[in-house]
């Protein structure tokens, strides 16, 4: 499933060259990447410093020494989406290079490209000029490396190796698994975890006070169920909320991201369970008819039922079923058959016990 990604910082890194206008703007040397970015909260709060990112204590401590020592390993970042690993790349970056920075650092996107034409060119045609300035070497980030052919893998290795005197890499990707083995055991490999409920609402609160936004603790709780774990879906869910006032209530934030409430989706389990189909169908309906999509109700249920208070059995049986119907909507299969049959699985498990 293709994710979802903002692609802001490419966009930006062009807006650099002939953006000239408010010349008092400049901050750490970067120019102008506010002009594209200004409405952008993903953008305007991404961290410029490592202490800025929030959670990653541990990987967070280790990408301090490597500035302190000015020096630094292969890297390879895996981890879920919107958890900061470009972000900590990049402040890496402008920790270690200060107003150069982006004169050594460059960020491709190995899935963009497919393959081992992004190796052959562009890489090496980064790889093999010299760090500006003092750096003693430049840094390639390579976004989506989980995306690479093996054999585009391979090519990279040999390129890590040729020029690992003048450049270290930074892979990002979801699942290091994907991760050709050689490729791994020239890294430090580091898992980013989703983030705390207080990592998220620590830093939407600094956003919100930054905007002027008023943030009750429902709406912070609210923020954090909509983004389980994921950064950017929080900060884009605060902003979306925002657009609508700036009181930020916790029905915004639902209605804005297309997400059922904890408690609708509760109630509709409740009922199949209790064996009350025609109830839970109405109640599925009442979700469906306000636009939230299919793989967001079968996410939410199965997020619900880890957590609701329910025997180990019952809930390996429910989220066994989850699974199927998740498995049969993406492989295309008729998502409101599918969610009912779910629903109609349910209330037959109530009697079965
Ligand atoms: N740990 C964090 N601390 C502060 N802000 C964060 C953090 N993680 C994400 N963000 C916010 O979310 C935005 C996107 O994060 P980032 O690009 O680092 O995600 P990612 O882990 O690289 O995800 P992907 O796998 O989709 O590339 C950042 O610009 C920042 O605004
Ligand atoms: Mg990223």
């Amino acid at each position: 499933m293709p994710k979802e990604r903002e692609r802001g910082r490419e966009g930006e890194k062009d807006g650099e060259k002939d953006g000239e206008k408010d010349g008092e703007k400049k901050e750490d040397g970067e120019k102008e990447r506010k002009r594209k970015t200004e409405e952008v909260w993903t953008e305007k709060y991404r961290p410029r410093k490592l202490a800025e990112v929030a959670g990653q204590k541990a990987i967070l401590n280790n990408l301090q020494s490597y500035v302190r020592k000015r020096n630094l390993p292969h890297l390879i970042f895996s981890g879920p989406a919107g958890v900061g690993k470009t972000a900590a790349a990049v402040a890496l970056a402008r920790e270690l290079y200060g107003e150069i920075w982006s004169e050594n650092f460059t960020e491709l996107n190995a899935s963009d490209e497919r393959g081992i034409e992004v190796v052959r060119n562009k890489i090496k045609n980064f790889a093999r000029t010299m760090p500006v300035g003092d750096a003693a070497f430049k840094i390639i980030f390579l976004d989506e490396a989980d995306a690479l052919t093996d054999a585009a893998q391979s090519a990279l290795r040999r390129t890590m190796e040729r020029y690992s005197g003048t450049c270290r890499f930074v892979l990002s990707c979801n699942f290091s698994s994907k991760i050709i083995a050689p490729i791994q055991s020239r890294c430090s490999v580091y898992r980013f975890k989703p983030l705390s409920y207080d990592a998220v609402a620590a830093r939407i609160k600094f956003i919100a006070d930054r905007e002027g936004l008023r943030l009750s603790e429902d709406a912070v709780k609210a923020i954090n169920y909509v983004a389980g774990g994921d950064m950017r879906r929080a900060v884009n869910a605060l902003q979306s909320a925002a657009v609508l006032g700036s009181e930020i209530k916790p029905e915004t934030i639902y209605e804005t991201t297309a997400t059922a409430r904890p408690e609708e989706v509760e109630s509709l389990i409740k009922s199949a369970l209790d064996g009350e189909f025609f109830a839970a169908l109405e109640k599925l309906r009442v979700l469906t008819e306000r636009g939230i999509s299919g793989d967001e109700i079968l996410a939410q249920m199965h997020r619900l039922v880890i957590k609701m208070n329910l025997s180990a059995r019952k809930k390996v049986e429910l989220l066994d079923r989850i699974g199927e119907a998740d498995f049969r909507i993406t492989e295309g299969a008729n998502e409101s058959i599918q969610l009912d049959a779910l629903i109609a699985s349910f209330c037959l498990s109530s009697r079965g016990g």
